[in-house]
């Protein structure tokens, strides 16, 4: 009895661990941002550099639905704003996967096509609820693609990148797929890019074309920290100044569309297989700004003075690193 116990009290206890362990891989939620990863805080601003370049925020998220030889495989998002002259704003992007330890990322083959003209649809966001207006919160906004996305958009797109890679010998897969999408309005998606715009302007980039990334810096934007990062493609938006080109522009939604295809005879992956994963950059209130009261910093950035100074501060730092 007592031998039993002892064994099932070591079995409870071996079981915690491995939860506990697993609880460490997993996110908060689908898409998660600094707060999460921990990066380092700029008075109450995220900022994270990853090798040699500085984002004032990131986003993290999952793959979803990827075969279980993939699980673990992270796309993440960082954004960074700079000066471009007479009132513009260059908003630039970058995109990383961050691949589990066990996995080699030089194993991977297939294509990430990043949608970089945000839908039409936005997530939810929290509300501060004001005098005048209730503002949703556009920084810390977030959610799956499901949420913005027709269900039938991601379906159609998915089918057809596992489709068109699985018909095509290794070689040209990424420029068959980019081909494939250019030539087809694929009328579920006509919200993709924005309203009625299509699929809007995308960048195909292949698994073969990835460069890895040097842990040198004091931000990691990736759970678990053991996990490595590889740069995938780099996109830059221009707008101007104002606030509400910095919100449209800097926390804006970015579909990524990932397809895996097997790779010679020992592969991670045994038939093509395609997933839809949203990014955004997701910051939360900066405290200094939500302490007082009703309104949130995306009314206050054109109106008050001192936040508005601080956006460009943002900015203006950066230009000048
Ligand atoms: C801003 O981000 C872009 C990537 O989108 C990067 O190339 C650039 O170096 C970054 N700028 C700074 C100052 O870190
Ligand atoms: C803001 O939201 C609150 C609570 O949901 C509601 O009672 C109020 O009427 C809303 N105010 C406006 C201006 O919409
Ligand atoms: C991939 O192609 C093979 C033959 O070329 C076919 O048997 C298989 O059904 C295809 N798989 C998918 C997912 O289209
Ligand atoms: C997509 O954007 C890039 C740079 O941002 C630009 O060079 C290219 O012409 C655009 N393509 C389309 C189809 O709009
Ligand atoms: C990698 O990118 C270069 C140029 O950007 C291109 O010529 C080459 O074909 C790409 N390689 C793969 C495997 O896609
Ligand atoms: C990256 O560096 C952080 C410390 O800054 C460390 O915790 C983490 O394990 C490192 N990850 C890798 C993959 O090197
Ligand atoms: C700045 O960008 C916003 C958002 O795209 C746009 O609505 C506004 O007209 C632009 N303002 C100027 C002065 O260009
Ligand atoms: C598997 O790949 C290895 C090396 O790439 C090759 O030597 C071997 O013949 C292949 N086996 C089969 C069954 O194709
Ligand atoms: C916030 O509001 C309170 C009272 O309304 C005021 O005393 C305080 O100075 C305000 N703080 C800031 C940072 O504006």
């Amino acid at each position: 009895m007592v031998h039993i116990r002892l064994a099932s009290v070591a079995l409870l206890h071996s079981l915690l661990l491995t939860y506990g362990l697993a609880e460490d891989t997993k996110l908060s939620e689908s898409l998660v941002g600094c707060d999460e990863v921990s990066c380092p805080k700029e008075n109450a601003h995220d900022r994270c550099t990853v090798g040699e370049k500085t984002f004032l925020g990131i986003g993290l998220s999952r793959i979803p639905n990827v075969p279980s030889t993939l699980e673990g495989l992270s796309l993440i998002k960082g954004v960074n704003i700079s000066e471009g002259g007479e009132g513009k704003r260059k908003f630039n992007s970058a995109y990383y996967l961050g691949t589990p330890s066990e996995l080699d990322v030089n194993d991977l083959s297939g294509c990430v096509v990043a949608f970089n003209d945000p839908p039409e649809k936005q997530f939810d966001g929290p509300v501060k609820t004001g005098k005048d207006r209730n503002i949703t919160e556009v920084q810390a906004a977030r959610g799956t693609c499901p949420d913005i996305i027709e269900q039938e958009c991601i379906d159609t797109l998915t089918e057809r990148a596992r489709s068109v890679t699985n018909a095509t010998s290794n070689g040209g897969v990424c420029a068959t797929l980019e081909r494939e999408l250019r030539r087809n309005a694929f009328e579920e998606c006509r919200d993709l890019g924005g309203k009625g715009r299509g699929l809007g302007n995308f960048t195909v980039t292949s698994f073969g074309n990835l460069s890895t990334v040097r842990n040198s810096t004091d931000c990691w934007p990736v759970k678990p920290k053991s996990d490595d990062l590889a740069l995938i493609t780099e996109n830059t938006a221009v707008g101007n100044n104002t606030a509400a080109s910095m919100y449209q522009e800097a926390w804006k939604i970015t579909p990524v569309l990932t397809v895996f295809i097997g790779k010679g005879n020992n592969s991670l992956v045994e038939k093509a297989s395609s997933q839809m994963t949203c990014l955004k950059v997701v910051t939360e209130e900066n405290p200094e700004e939500a302490e007082n009261g009703s309104e949130s910093s995306a009314s206050m950035l054109s109106t008050n003075p001192r936040v508005a100074g601080i956006a460009v501060l943002i900015a203006a730092a950066w230009v000048a690193l």
